[in-house]
């Protein structure tokens, strides 16, 4: 479909063609002691680590390391004083082994997560950085007692973090060095298509989540909504045998009614763009029917409610648009894992949030694409407008399951901190499945209520409801809000994810829910 060219040339940047780097995973079923490479890393509980009385070890893989290296490991360990707790890690230099070096992780007590096994690929990955090591291997003191399926999962969230971990995007950077690593070998998961099936999957979420990244790293005057629209139409074209693209300008959302997003994008002189992939399996019949929605801001300035004062983060608003990156990501996994048994609809309603004469102002009444009037008191609480026309639009595509995703609220990050997303859901049955899905996934989900009785001050004198409640449960009023746009008889799930979208510390974007999206399509496939 056309739309206008969206090149942006303000400030004449342009990433750089950096192709992410490419690792090869290997299953192998060797003796630790006789791999030869870089480091050799063993995940390590706290259980682990206690040794008997004549300080050995009694895990039956750090024993055997720990005799070729002549008890060097065991002093190594407590000198160091490595007591295999989460977020602990220690790299040693020992004669004695094929490995140049051990690398010892913890992992925490003795429960493991997917988040604890995605943490101990990542620091992995961090050991290969600091030490140029072009080729690593990892494996567990103890993966005896998991079962056959926890281990795949395990392997999948082991090889992610590695995969990740050491990714870099220097796309923006005038110079930047290619990561060294180059092989991470898995030891002690078994081998066979099994495991070799789960690596590839590990592979294809991943690529999936450095698109995703990319997509929030790109600042707005790179990546505007037309730009977001070409990326998605490319997914689309790379993946044709089961992805199509339909890109709407703003002359068809008018047509459509929309008239609540349309209100977001009037202050911009980048016009908006409504995208819907859709995903239909090539072969086979279709049993479920999902959609995924995106909050698709490439920048909130908040409008005549301007962000202002300290801790606003004006700065950080390209990230507004990390729903929408969740939902791409997704898309571009799934184009490439190719499940069976379910279509899946990818849904954006793209634009910025600025200010200009032809912009909304605080007081305006907006109507949306199901009728319904909206007083907009704060134009800063944007996302949900545009949110409204796009889960309204979802319903129309005859899904069953909705879930949206949006970095809506700084109330959610007031309430869950920076890790966590809230999710809200009036369906048990949905929630048990996303939250399944999270637990493989390693991504951290707390369900919140949708306490119908905060309803009472969203409602407006003049039209059906205002857009704003007080300061007050924000993050619940946000999702009643959205509420008003699902039908009753569709399932949906609202993920707010203003908290987790940015890693503050590493500053830059995280790439979450996509792991999750992609793990809960799966479990509504017949494959
Ligand atoms: N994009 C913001 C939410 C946000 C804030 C995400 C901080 C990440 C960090 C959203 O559009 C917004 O501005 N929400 C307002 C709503 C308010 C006006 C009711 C907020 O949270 O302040
Ligand atoms: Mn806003
Ligand atoms: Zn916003």
């Amino acid at each position: 479909m056309a739309h206008s060219l969206a090149r942006s040339t303000l400030g004449l940047t342009s990433p750089a063609p950096i192709e992410p780097p490419k690792i090869t995973f290997a299953a192998k079923e060797i003796d630790l002691v006789e791999w030869k490479g870089d480091i050799l890393a063993v995940g390590v509980t706290e259980k682990d680590m206690v040794k008997d009385e004549s300080s050995k070890f009694q895990s039956s893989i750090l024993k055997k390391l720990d005799a070729h290296l002549g008890g060097l490991l065991a002093e190594a360990s407590s000198e160091e004083d490595f007591t295999g707790k989460a977020g602990q890690s220690t790299v040693l230099r020992l004669p004695g082994l094929g490995s140049k070096r051990v690398g010892l992780v913890g992992l925490g007590r003795c429960v493991s997560t997917s988040a604890s096994y995605l943490s101990l690929g990542e620091a992995v990955a961090g050991a290969a950085k600091a030490v140029q090591a072009s080729n690593v291997a990892i494996a567990l003191a103890s993966s005896n007692g998991l079962s056959a399926d926890s281990k795949l999962n395990t392997a999948k969230a082991i090889v992610s973090g590695a995969v990740l971990g050491i990714y870099e995007d220097n796309r923006f950077k005038s110079e930047s060095k290619k990561p060294a690593l180059k092989s991470v070998d898995i030891i002690g998961f078994g081998t066979g298509p099994e495991l070799q099936k789960k690596l590839k999957y590990a592979e294809d979420v991943c690529s999936g989540i450095i698109f995703g990244k990319e997509l929030v790293n790109a600042p707005a005057n790179v990546l505007t909504p037309g730009v977001l629209a070409e990326e998605a139409s490319k997914i689309a074209s790379m993946y044709s045998d089961v992805l199509s693209a339909t890109i709407l300008d703003a002359e068809q959302c008018k047509e459509l009614k929309m008239g609540s997003y349309l209100g977001v994008a009037a202050a911009s002189a980048n016009p908006p763009h409504f995208i819907h992939l859709c995903y239909k399996p090539s072969s086979g019949l279709v049993k479920a029917k999902l959609a995924l929605v995106g909050k698709g801001l490439t920048f909130d300035s908040g409008g005549y409610n301007i962000k202002t004062g300290p801790g606003c983060s004006i700065e950080l608003m390209k990230f507004d648009m990390g729903g929408s990156a969740a939902v791409l990501g997704a898309a571009k996994a799934l184009g490439q894992i190719k499940p069976a048994g379910v279509e899946v609809h990818f849904i954006i309603a793209a634009c910025e949030n600025m200010i200009s004469g032809t912009g909304m102002r605080p007081g305006d009444i907006v109507t949306a694409s199901n009728g319904k009037t909206i007083e907009v008191n704060n134009t800063d609480a944007e996302g949900r407008l545009t949110l409204a026309d796009a889960l309204v639009y979802a319903c129309n595509q005859g899904v069953e399951k909705i879930v949206d995703l949006a970095t809506l609220t700084g109330a959610c990050v007031v309430a869950l901190g920076p890790s966590v997303a809230g999710i809200f859901t009036p369906s048990d049955d949905l929630a048990k499945e996303v939250l399944a899905a999270s637990e493989i996934s390693g991504e951290k989900l707390w369900r919140m209520p949708l306490e119908e009785s905060y309803w009472e001050s969203m409602k407006s004198g003049v039209a059906d409801m205002v857009n704003t409640g007080g300061r007050q449960g924000g993050a619940i009023t946000a999702a009643l809000f959205l509420k008003q746009f699902v039908d009753e008889n569709v399932q949906w799930m609202h993920i707010d994810m203003a908290g987790p979208v940015w890693n503050d510390k590493k500053k830059t974007a995280t790439g979450f829910g996509i792991s999750t999206l992609v793990e809960w399509v799966l479990k509504n496939s017949s494959s």
